[in-house]
């Protein structure tokens, strides 16, 4: 521990500027950051899209509402399918797919995913989706989650993909948030090894959506699975067309909705993030080739994420196609059959460019350099992070033993509103500092405000962006005074991002963490209160109240605090049921770490829960300023449960 911590400190002041050779090949030269704004994204927006019909003015800014590339036409699986095999690229690997079985992979060329996508869109026509149908996507990792992304954009369908490891309620609810009329998913999803039983919560959550008219079903697993006459449809069973002639790219326009992400927010209810055409492709496409370097012809990218975030749309599906790339998708987890799968993919299909996020580097770091050690991962050139700040001793460690000390990494802060990465350093150009996001991207106009709204040049505060973006998201799916409220009324003018930062003597953009109720758990953003509700639905519990307390390896781990009802004792079995309970109603990956069971909750005399004290507590911290509690004995109490809390560590 002492080692560690010795290590973080010199880890900070520590900078590694770009190698001679690196710089002299980026595609980001020095000078990217002199290009005026509206110069940078115009031309960026003419070079890097095909357009049917060209944009006639850049954007448009009515506070807080932007449109970028208006009066464009075109289409975006176009632009990351179509055109690559008609430039002559058709015999390009697309994606090396590795299967969670190993003995299972494929190689999807441009010209295979041109047939595969045409198919599938075909496919999605014949059960009655049309431009402007919108369509839920419930899979794994699988090839056909990004062909059915792909064929939705190619339909002009507007789409939301449903994390898999997300409950049935979850899925109900978003999509009758969305109005989605048609579900993709699949059988069953492999997990370590056990079948996932995607199509069966895909039922239960389909019971609870008036408005849903039919499935599309890809067989993965192929273990029998309920189907419902009428309404569902297996995908290899309807005779369909993969000719492009049969199915046109629909012409669409720059402004209209590409997808909805739902993402936690301060509320029990996800927010609906959409998204829109031409300013998200021209964004993800643009920071994906200068963030990453992309040499399509020659580099095999790797976002180890889940299609089914943000991370996974921008920079698995539409950024690295935009581009040409040769992506690797991966559909098990990194300790599946064992801790050497990830260096195994690495090997085996010669990847150079590596993009993840700290939680997984600290699982790697937990496992030790020995199973990275057993595979040649020379190949690697370009490493990148994601999902939460990288504390400098993960960065370090990921450096030395995944980087071999010639990689450079970039440190991308972005959020699924953003839709592409915003503060970041660029490889060949910025010297980079463990733990620090460094610089805006070029086009790109963030600050630091204090509580006043006044700028701070170096020193802490609230992350803001000035000016906005293409890629930007347009709002809040159905709830435009949501949209105003949470990221444009704390700071007139300015977009608040919900993230603490403070700028250094260099100029440079460090993260500190969010400043709402908001954790981050594994990189998975959760709010509080969705997790206070789905407890408090539990038919024995009275109260809850949820914070999250720092864990060596997830980041943030979720403690709950709970009353049961008429005084109930704590029990292991109690202990299960709510964990499960949790899982039931959002998904597994938001059960709680530790619930602390308690007659009382530490409120204000006007009965608010002080978090803030919950927070202490869990983190073992002296205990802050309780003078505004209505019964401060309540907290030491609370303290002393907490010490001996049930935990399934
Ligand atoms: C929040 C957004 C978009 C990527 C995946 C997460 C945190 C993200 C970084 C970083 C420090 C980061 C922020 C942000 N975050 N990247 N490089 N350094 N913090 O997307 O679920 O929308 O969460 O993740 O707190 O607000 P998300």
């Amino acid at each position: 521990m002492a080692d560690e911590t010795i290590e973080t400190l010199s880890a900070e002041t520590l900078h590694f500027p770009p190698s001679a050779a690196f710089t002299a090949q980026a595609n980001a030269r020095a000078d990217v950051y002199d290009a005026p704004f509206e110069e940078f994204w115009e031309s960026n927006g003419r070079e890097r899209v095909t357009w049917f019909e060209p944009f006639t003015e850049l954007y448009r800014w009515e506070l807080p509402h932007a449109e970028w590339y208006l009066g464009g036409k075109l289409n975006v699986a176009y632009n990351c399918v179509d055109r690559h095999v008609e430039a002559g690229l058709g015999s390009r690997v697309a994606f090396h797919w590795e299967g969670e079985p190993e003995d299972e992979t494929r190689a999807i060329t441009y010209a295979d995913l041109q047939r595969d996508v045409v198919r599938m869109a075909n496919a999605l026509r014949k059960i009655g989706v049309g431009k402007g149908t919108a369509v839920a996507i419930y899979m794994g990792m699988v090839p056909e989650l990004a062909m059915a992304i792909l064929a939705c954009s190619r339909l002009g369908a507007p789409f939301t993909v449903v994390f898999g490891g997300f409950a049935a309620d979850s899925l109900s609810d978003r999509m009758n948030d969305m109005g989605c009329e048609v579900l993709v998913t699949q059988d069953e999803a492999w997990r370590r090894g056990k079948p996932v039983p995607l199509k069966v919560v895909a039922d239960e959550a389909m019971q609870a959506v008036p408005g849903v008219r039919a499935a599309l079903v890809v067989r993965r697993t192929g273990n029998a699975v309920p189907m419902t006459d009428g309404r569902d449809h297996w995908y290899h069973d309807l005779d369909v067309s993969d000719d492009p002639a049969s199915c046109p790219c629909e012409p669409m326009d720059s402004e209209d909705l590409l997808f909805v992400m739902y993402t936690s927010g301060t509320t029990a209810k996800p927010k609906g993030i959409a998204h829109t055409t031409a300013g998200y492709l021209v964004g993800v496409a643009t920071t994906h080739s200068l963030i990453f370097d992309l040499k399509a012809e020659s580099d095999v990218y790797w976002c180890a994420a889940d299609i089914g975030w943000i991370t996974g749309h921008s920079y698995i599906v539409f950024g690295p196609l935009c581009n040409g790339a040769t992506s690797v998708i991966y559909e098990g987890t990194p300790d599946y059959p064992n801790y050497e799968r990830w260096w195994e993919i690495v090997e085996r299909y010669g990847v150079s460019i590596l993009y993840t996020a700290p939680t997984a580097i600290r699982a790697h770091i937990k496992w030790g350099p020995e199973h990275v050690g057993k595979h040649d991962i020379s190949s690697l050139r370009l490493l990148g992070s994601v999902g939460e700040p990288i504390n400098p001793a993960a960065w370090m460690w990921y450096h030395k033993h995944i980087g071999g000390e010639r990689c450079p990494i970039v440190d991308t802060w972005w959020q699924t509103e953003t839709g592409m990465i915003l503060l970041t350093s660029l490889p060949g150009v910025t010297t980079a500092k463990p733990g620090c996001a460094t610089r805006p991207f070029p086009g790109v106009f963030a600050a630091v405000l204090n509580e006043e709204g006044e700028r701070v040049e170096h020193g802490s505060g609230y992350l803001v962006l000035e000016r906005p973006w293409p890629a930007m998201t347009r709002g809040i799916f159905g709830d435009d005074a949501r949209f105003q409220e949470t990221y444009w009324k704390k700071f007139p003018g300015y977009y608040f991002a919900g993230d603490g930062a403070r700028i250094d003597e260099d100029g440079d953009f460090w993260l500190l963490g969010r400043v709402d109720d908001v954790m981050n758990v594994s990189g998975h953003r959760l709010s509080t209160i969705e997790i206070e509700s789905a407890l408090v639905d539990h038919p024995r519990v009275a109260e809850a109240a949820v914070c999250g307390r720092s864990d060596a390896l997830t980041g943030e781990a979720i403690v709950a605090y709970v009353t049961l009802k008429g005084n109930e004792g704590p029990s292991v079995e109690m202990l299960e049921e709510l964990r499960n309970h949790v899982a039931v109603r959002i998904g597994a990956f938001a059960k709680p770490a530790n619930i602390v069971f308690t007659p009382e909750l530490p409120k204000t005399r006007s009965g608010k829960i002080m978090r803030r004290l919950l927070r202490d507590v869990a983190e073992n911290r002296a205990i802050g300023d309780t003078t505004t509690l209505a019964d401060s004995g309540v907290v030491l109490e609370l303290a002393s449960r907490a010490a001996e809390s049930l935990t399934d560590e």
